[in-house]
């Protein structure tokens, strides 16, 4: 009878927009749900730190050195909010570390192609970042309390971001030719990974009712990557570029939208399932990076102890 009454509150809840907040009562599902959407975006975050850090020893030039510091230093500060936002649902920091260290955890699909070239850091900036917020603007009003306020902070953080693909991209494509040809390489190598990161169709994604259902996520992985498409193809024509071959990108008049192939879903899945270009390489710079901040957990966690202690004589 009792969890009928905290259901039918939880519910109401929801009709009203109101948050849940991590002292309401929630049904097990909804908990299990957030966990596992939230912390495979906190792994995303940190994971994402890898790609873009590999090119910060070699930016073209001091101020985009800078640039791309705080951008990677941004990444971290997400993943602490959301590791934290996941906390607040009873699941714990070495749990989730733990899952993702050991390759059981997700992470976008993205992070696991290559950053060959400069403009790969570039494409990342303007079509990752951009597929992010497109995902994340929803997530601001996700019903989950620490989730959404956690989304503010970091969809500010991305806008940053995007800025800066896509600036770092307008430089090589109105640059020389051998930079416009780097600009257009790096176009044809993320479009596909990038449409990816939104899930795969709404037909096939098993968490979509139930994360609509309870506003976990306000809009399908369907209608969001159609927004992506219909506000990056304005930019490309901008910056000159060609549409990727064989994305048969088309204005469709009647539907008022662009008309656009499908990525390959069957190499999506193999990504998701370990078995991208570079997932290997990823989790084995996550687990050293780990391994070599042991000493730092300690140093803190030793300091927290000792304060506590300090306290409680005073
Ligand atoms: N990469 C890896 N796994 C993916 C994926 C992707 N691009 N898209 C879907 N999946 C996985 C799902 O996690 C799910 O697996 P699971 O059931 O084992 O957890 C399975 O594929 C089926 O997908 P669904 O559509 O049913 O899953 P969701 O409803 O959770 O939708 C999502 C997937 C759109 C990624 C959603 O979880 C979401 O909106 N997450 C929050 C945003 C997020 O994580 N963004 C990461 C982007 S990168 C980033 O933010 C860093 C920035 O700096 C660029």
């Amino acid at each position: 009878m009792e969890t009928i009454n905290l259901e039918s509150i939880f519910e109401a809840k929801l009709a009203k927009n109101e948050m849940i907040e991590p002292k309401d009562w929630m049904p097990d599902n909804y908990r299990k749900h957030l966990i596992r959407q939230i912390s495979q975006h906190a792994h995303s975050e940190i994971v994402g730190m890898l790609p873009e850090g590999n090119w910060i020893t070699r930016a073209p030039s001091l101020r985009s050195k800078i640039v791309l510091l705080a951008k990677v230093q941004d990444e971290g500060g997400h993943g602490l909010y959301l590791y934290t936002a996941a906390e607040s649902l009873g699941t714990s920091r070495d749990e989730m570390l733990d899952a993702l260290h050991t390759g059981k955890a997700k992470y976008s699909s993205i992070f696991n192609y290559p950053t060959l070239t400069w403009a790969d850091v570039a494409a990342i900036g303007w079509l990752v970042d951009g597929a992010a917020i497109m995902n994340q603007v929803m997530l601001q009003r996700s019903s989950y309390g620490p989730y959404s306020r956690a989304m503010i902070r970091i969809c500010k953080e991305e806008s940053f971001h995007q800025r800066q693909g896509y600036e770092a991209m307008t430089t090589m494509a109105f640059g020389s030719a051998e930079q416009k040809q780097m600009a257009q390489d790096a176009l044809n190598r993320f479009w596909f990974p990038t449409l990816m990161m939104f899930g795969p169709p709404d037909s096939e994604s098993p968490n979509s009712d139930n994360a609509v259902k309870w506003k976990i996520k306000r809009e399908t992985n369907d209608e969001l990557r159609q927004r992506f498409v219909n506000q990056t193809m304005p930019q490309i024509e901008y910056l000159g570029l060609q549409i990727p071959t064989n994305s048969n990108i088309k204005w469709n008049e009647e539907r008022q939208q662009y008309d656009f192939s499908e990525p390959n879903w069957a190499e999506f899945k193999n990504v998701i399932h370990g078995n991208g270009p570079c997932n290997k390489e990823r989790l084995k710079a996550r687990n050293e990076a780990h391994k070599n901040g042991e000493w730092v957990r300690e140093a803190a966690t030793a300091y927290a102890k000792h304060q506590n202690e300090k306290n409680i004589a005073a």
